[in-house]
């Protein structure tokens, strides 16, 4: 069943990658937190790549979907890939509602490392999904330039 809430994103291409994250997050791998998330991202060549997150019994080792969504794009494409756009999804079997499903801050720094002035990215955000710049939600990454 579609998800109303991806559903009443205005934006095609925007709603296309939620979409495609949803389909990832089928994959995850979240045997500790049962929350399970998938990302995908579109890349300036069009081209899409997505990850979910895969967890380990050695909890630190757990991965996001984003990361693994990234390191996807720069082993298909190569260490030029620039990320334009990214959605993300995420569901989880406990009780309650999820209202906001924002990229932690490990996965915005790795995302500005192959970023655009107007790489986006669509996420959940008081129950509804909102698209937001990556310059906005990371204002100051580390460069080491
Ligand atoms: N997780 C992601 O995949 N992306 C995020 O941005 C935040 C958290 C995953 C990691 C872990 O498997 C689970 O969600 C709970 O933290």
């Amino acid at each position: 069943m579609t998800d109303p809430l991806i559903a009443a994103i205005a934006d095609p291409g925007a709603r296309d990658l939620v979409e495609r994250a949803q389909r990832a997050s089928k994959k995850a791998y979240a045997k500790h937190s049962e929350f399970f998330v998938g990302a995908a991202i579109r890349t300036a060549s069009d081209k899409i790549h997505v990850g979910c997150n895969v967890e380990n019994d050695s909890y630190g080792l757990t991965i996001c979907a984003e990361r693994n969504a990234v390191f996807a794009a720069v082993t298909r494409e190569g260490r030029g890939v620039q990320v334009e756009a990214v959605g993300l999804y995420a569901r989880t079997d406990r009780p309650g509602t999820l209202n906001t499903v924002s990229p932690c801050g490990a996965c915005r720094q790795v995302l500005w490392q192959f970023c655009t002035p107007t790489t986006s990215v669509t996420f959940l955000e008081n129950r509804a999904y909102t698209t937001r710049l990556l310059s906005d939600l990371l204002p100051s990454p580390f460069d080491f330039t």
